[in-house]
């Protein structure tokens, strides 16, 4: 099984201290406001002419209209911004919002594109269903050989990363594979939502554009669709001009603040994330009925010096001997359900992800095994929650 027990501790995070971000808000200085207010409004007024044409010409930074600009999101990208350790950030519906955003700019009709394999599903139907409608192709390569990653570069526009995979959890090995990108003229985009620029920032490491699901681990409560890109400057200017304003796809203020609050708790959030993530595969590897723990905590890879803590979302597998659907069906604790990054404790079988409806399935076409089970460690009492597991196990065994 190659397995590894995972280390008890990690590096501390070099991270900005999030209190100290949280708690100097721009937008709540004007009544002293302790958390950021939601500037629930769609457009803002103009004392005179002047004024109006100073915005419109860009040389005034005053708020307009809140499809481009609103106080409230603005708090959220400044903040992520700084937690990313790059200059800039912009706010989207969606994680999909955000990914759509950080890749339309870059290509045209003509361009290649690289991606990893087993990348979160529906960003594989955005390259395979909406890019390649396009005239933009989309290679895929096993992200945990870098010598593959780096080989399919020469001739590509955009290598799109998730390190780790949502469903294997694959790692790349990030700082060799920027700075061959950065040789190459390739842009890099990374998926960070499951290491959290707590656990991975990967902009130290030479990567262009960070990309985070907000829906996940940064609000934290299963009660938001959000989501974010990072990066230069530039780059994200480019983004502006040519995806965001036009797509539309922008973050509402609620959303914002619901980020916003979240982030006031991730740390002690994803300490408790990692602890039973790293609980049950510890419970599991060494089960009679377990074949393999797909956790990066589990298994020796260069790419993992990059992390300073791991995510809850792992996966296992179950051989031969377990029904799956009464596994499912005997978890108490743990939930059925789609998602992850909230308080509970959620599992995906693989064999129901294989039979997911609609054109390229991600899961059919990485073969993902049907025994596979997906589990989003959730905030529960760790020994209630491998316990759970345990019994589940025993119910199903045949
Ligand atoms: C790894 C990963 N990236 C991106 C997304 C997309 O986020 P959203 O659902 O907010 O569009 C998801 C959603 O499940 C995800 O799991």
């Amino acid at each position: 099984m190659n397995q590894h027990l995972a280390p008890e501790t990690l590096e501390p995070p070099a991270t900005p201290d999030l209190n100290s971000l949280l708690l100097a808000p721009r937008a709540a200085q004007a009544h002293h406001a302790t958390a950021v207010p939601i500037y629930q409004t769609a457009s803002f007024l103009f004392e005179s002419y002047d004024e109006l044409a100073a915005v419109f010409a860009g040389t005034s930074d005053r708020f307009i209209y809140s499809r481009g600009n609103n106080p409230t999101v603005a708090e959220l990208e400044s903040v992520i911004a700084a937690l990313e350790g790059v200059e800039a950030a912009r706010g989207f519906a969606s994680g999909m919002g955000a990914i759509a955003a950080a890749i339309m700019p870059f290509v045209q009709a003509g361009d290649r594109v690289v991606a990893v394999e087993n990348l979160y599903s529906d960003a594989f139907r955005l390259f395979e269903v909406v890019l390649k409608k396009f005239g933009v192709t989309t290679d895929y390569v096993d992200g945990s050989d870098t010598e593959a990653v780096i080989a399919a570069l020469p001739g590509a526009k955009l290598l799109y990363l998730e390190s780790p995979t949502s469903w294997t959890f694959t790692l790349q090995d990030l700082a060799p594979i920027a700075k061959a990108a950065k040789a190459e003229g390739v842009l890099t985009v990374i998926d960070n939502s499951w290491a959290t620029p707590l656990y991975q920032r990967p902009a130290e490491l030479g990567i262009d554009l960070i990309i985070h699901a907000a829906s996940k681990y940064l609000s934290g409560h299963s009660d938001t669709i959000a989501g974010l890109v990072c990066g230069p400057k530039a780059l994200i200017d480019r983004i502006n001009h040519e995806a965001y304003h036009y797509l539309g796809a922008k973050m509402s203020p609620f959303d914002a603040f619901l980020v916003l609050r979240g982030l006031r708790t991730l740390g002690l959030r994803m300490a408790r994330h990692m602890e039973n993530g790293l609980a049950l595969g510890r419970a599991l590897q060494d089960h009679p009925a377990v074949t393999q723990i797909r956790h990066p905590g589990f298994h020796d890879h260069p790419a993992r010096a990059a992390l300073s803590g791991y995510g809850g979302l792992f996966a296992f597998d179950f051989d031969a001997s377990v029904d799956v659907p009464r596994f499912a069906n005997s978890l108490r604790l743990t939930r059925l359900g789609v998602s992850w990054g909230g308080a509970e404790s959620l599992i995906i079988p693989g064999e129901a992800a294989i039979g997911l409806a609609g054109a390229s399935n991600s899961f059919r076409r990485f073969k993902v095994s049907p025994r596979t089970i997906r589990f989003a460690a959730g905030l529960e009492e760790p020994g209630a929650l491998v316990e759970d597991v345990l019994q589940a196990i025993e119910k199903a065994r045949k």
